[in-house]
């Protein structure tokens, strides 16, 4: 057990110890790990530390204080919704995370759907088998039902299934962009549809998409229409720190109008203390996470959004190059950053334990049995490195059946 000392160690030693501790984390800067980091360059992560660092003391629950916070996080929810076919009616706030973004919308869609009509029963979110835990953690954390449906055969949420699912007690439908295990993008107009036609708030979760499928789709990606420029499209979550390549503790949660923002919000006064009022979930934010987030939007520009977006697709496609020399089917039809592809004849345990001890940091799809990547820049220049070393992987496994169980124990 660790107690904490009586007397203080000074940084110089500390900083030694803290290097030394890193010694057995995977080595991301050379694409080691298939998710976790978002790198676009050392010049953003400098501009992003600097920042950061600038603003570190600074608290985001103080804005009325911070007018410079303030003034930042205005700024960056209106860059975000310039790129997300806003307009004067469409509001948001800065978050410290996806799932944070991802409960807040919860949360709103169940306070107005209450507010407006009594309901028996715990209400539900109706969302394809391949939306993002954070729901079914917001349900669990605020009495919801989560009900998850079927996917069509090219992994994109299915309108016909979430239609079959929709009951009086749906508050929320829920598509992705992309979603997380296959990379591909759901039928957003579709869902959006069907949702505006039963009165049905709709969240799109954009947390990895958000800040990369506008630049991906000026570049000429197959990206159909999925923000506010789709009517029925109630709120989008969009994280910072994800493909806005800013700190960690960053994300946008955008709403259609004042009314549905109004949702995010929560106030309370009895107390000795005055007016609390919050659109987060948490109390104190971090400044630096804010300044952060400001800073690297106006280094980058769309420009550099562009620029950094293009190495990232062409990065994709030449993994989905290395896994069909190898005879590894990608999944579905991946448009931006995420792939996943099938290991349909070996045994894709064997195979993670082989690349594992090769010293790669594994990511695994279930259904069915694959390899996942959520890329980045430090995966451009390992690429033939990675498929070296998994086609001598796949070629030293068992055979699919030959006496293997393919028991995978896939971890997030
Ligand atoms: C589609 C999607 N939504 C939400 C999240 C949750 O984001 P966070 O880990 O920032 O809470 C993720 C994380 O990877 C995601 O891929």
């Amino acid at each position: 057990m660790t107690a904490l000392a009586r007397q203080g160690t000074p940084w110089a030693e500390l900083e030694a110890q803290m290097i030394e501790a890193a010694q057995d984390d995977v080595d991301w800067r050379h694409g080691r790990v298939p998710m976790f980091i978002h790198f676009a360059g050392d010049d953003v992560l400098e501009v992003a530390k600097k920042a950061y660092q600038m603003y570190f003391s600074e608290n985001g629950l103080g804005l009325r204080a911070f007018r410079s916070l303030a003034r930042f996080e205005s700024e960056v929810v209106q860059m975000g919704l310039g790129l997300l076919h806003g307009d004067s009616g469409t509001r948001g706030a800065m978050t410290t995370g996806g799932t944070e973004s991802i409960f807040l919308a919860v949360k709103a869609a169940r306070d107005i759907a209450l507010a407006r009509k009594p309901m028996s029963g715990r209400p539900q979110i109706v969302m394809a088998r391949s939306a993002h835990p954070a729901f079914d953690k917001a349900a669990h954390f605020m009495g919801l039902e989560p009900v998850r449906t079927p996917l069509q055969a090219d992994y994109r949420a299915d309108p016909e299934a979430i239609a079959a699912a929709l009951t009086p007690r749906t508050v929320l439908v829920v598509g992705s962009v992309p979603a997380y295990p296959h990379g591909v993008i759901d039928p957003i107009g579709d869902i959006a549809a069907l949702a505006q036609s039963r009165g049905v708030w709709m969240h799109v979760d954009a947390c990895v998409g958000g800040y990369i499928a506008p630049f991906a789709r000026q570049l000429g990606a197959d990206v159909p229409d999925w923000d506010f420029a789709v009517p029925g499209v109630t709120s989008i979550s969009a994280d910072l720190h994800k493909y806005g390549y800013s700190a960690k503790g960053s994300s946008t949660l955008f709403f259609r109008d004042a009314e549905s923002f109004a949702g995010m919000g929560w106030s309370f006064d009895n107390w000795p203390r005055g007016q609390y009022f919050t659109n987060t979930l948490v109390g104190t934010r971090a400044g630096g996470a804010i300044a952060a987030a400001w800073a690297v939007m106006k280094y980058l520009g769309q420009d550099g959004y562009v620029r950094v977006t293009e190495r990232v697709l062409a990065t994709r496609r030449a993994y989905e190059g290395g896994a069909a020399r190898l005879g590894l089917p990608t999944l579905g039809n991946p448009q931006l950053s995420i792939l996943a592809y099938g290991c349909p004849d070996r045994d894709l345990a064997a195979v993670t334990r082989a690349m594992t001890a090769r010293g790669w940091v594994m990511g695994n799809v279930t259904e069915p049995p694959g390899m996942h990547h959520m890329l980045n820049l430090t995966h451009e220049p390992v690429a033939g490195q990675y498929f070296a070393d998994l086609e001598e992987a796949l070629a030293a496994a068992p055979p699919v059946g030959a006496g293997s169980a393919q028991k995978l124990e896939a971890r997030y």
